[in-house]
């Protein structure tokens, strides 16, 4: 099997990534991290990168322009999947036309429940029974591509946003591997 090249855009803490490189050590698993992109350079998620050399790169997305030159350095490493692992920031719809469903993400709700940010005090005040995570194709607007993998579980009495959110990352690191796979078993 031909692995691909796939590049991992960050903006923080960085678990999904680390959880991905844990992954993608395994020969059988479809891809290869080959870059990781963060907009932030404190995102602490850069330590993964160094820890296991694997070339990092810190984007200003203040600057007119800032995909292209993105663009091209995506392009200089072959890159053909690009995860978005809590990466904080909108891709324009020209920088997507460029990968053309090639881009996901992972979004912490069960989608179309839940789009955008502060999903679990959401899902907490609507008084939902179930909560999970979504992986989904990216397009123009927010968290609305077509689901790829989607995991659940059923909300606790006791539970309140940090132990939502500690057991929506756990089924997290199994659902982006999942669709990753899923993605590649097409191809
Ligand atoms: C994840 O919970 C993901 O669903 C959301 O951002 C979080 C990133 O966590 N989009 P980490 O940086 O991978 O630890």
């Amino acid at each position: 099997m031909v692995r691909k090249n796939s590049c991992i855009f960050i903006s923080g803490k960085g678990s999904n990534l680390n959880n991905l490189i844990k992954k993608s050590r395994n020969y059988n698993f479809p891809i290869n991290i080959k870059l990781v992109v963060s907009n932030d350079e404190k995102a602490y998620g850069i330590n993964f990168a160094k820890l296991n050399s694997i070339p990092f790169i810190i984007i200003n997305t203040k600057k007119n322009n800032y995909e292209i030159e993105l663009l091209r350095i995506l392009k200089r490493h072959k890159i053909s999947l690009i995860c978005l692992a809590g990466y904080m920031k909108i891709l324009s719809k020209n920088f997507l036309s460029q990968y053309k469903k090639m881009v996901i993400n992972i979004h912490p709700s069960l989608l179309p429940k839940f789009k955008g940010l502060n999903t679990f005090a959401r899902v907490l005040k609507n008084n939902e029974k179930k909560t999970g995570c979504t992986v989904h194709i990216v397009n123009e607007k927010l968290d609305s591509g077509n689901i790829i993998v989607k995991k659940s579980f059923f909300i606790e009495s006791n539970d309140d946003e940090e132990s939502l959110k500690k057991k929506t990352q756990k089924l997290e690191y199994q659902a982006f591997p999942e669709a990753i796979i899923r993605i590649y078993r097409n191809h």
